[in-house]
């Protein structure tokens, strides 16, 4: 005998029932395969200043940004990856964010969770207008 206990059979087959198996967790989270489901990581122009009135909120789908402008007028800009595994929101309900992968819903205007399973807020980007076009650019 070595000394060291050999795992009865129960225990192995228990071991094995909550060993995650690679990839077969995550392929429910998977943002999909059209290729946009990423945060933006450089300036993504959006469209022109006008496009978003005082007090409206605009989802740009294709790049996966959403700009609302507040009554004073100015702007906040958030990426619409879900933070809780990464599938890319394409659904605005006035100004609530809607995940359709675990229906995770985030506040447009704040990026705030109003809805779990996500807890962890939108990430800001920053938002202006140059030459009369707004432009989102992360946060450094
Ligand atoms: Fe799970 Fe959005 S990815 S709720």
């Amino acid at each position: 005998m070595s000394g060291r206990p050999v795992p009865s059979r129960r225990t192995v087959l228990r071991t094995a029932a909550i060993t995650p198996v690679a990839g077969l967790g995550l392929a429910a989270c998977s943002p999909g395969d059209d290729g946009a489901a990423a945060q933006p990581t450089a300036p993504v122009e959006l469209g022109t200043d006008g496009e978003v009135a005082k007090g409206a909120t605009k989802l740009y789908r294709d790049q996966n940004v959403v700009v609302s402008r507040a009554e004073d007028g100015s702007l906040k800009a958030y990426s619409t990856i879900c933070t809780h595994a990464g599938c890319p929101i394409k659904k605005l309900e006035g100004t609530k964010l809607v995940c359709p992968c675990h229906g995770s819903e985030f506040d447009a205007r704040t990026g705030e969770v109003l809805r779990a399973p996500a807890s962890v807020p939108l990430v800001e980007l920053r938002a202006e207008v140059k030459q009369g076009r707004i432009v989102a650019t992360p946060e450094t």
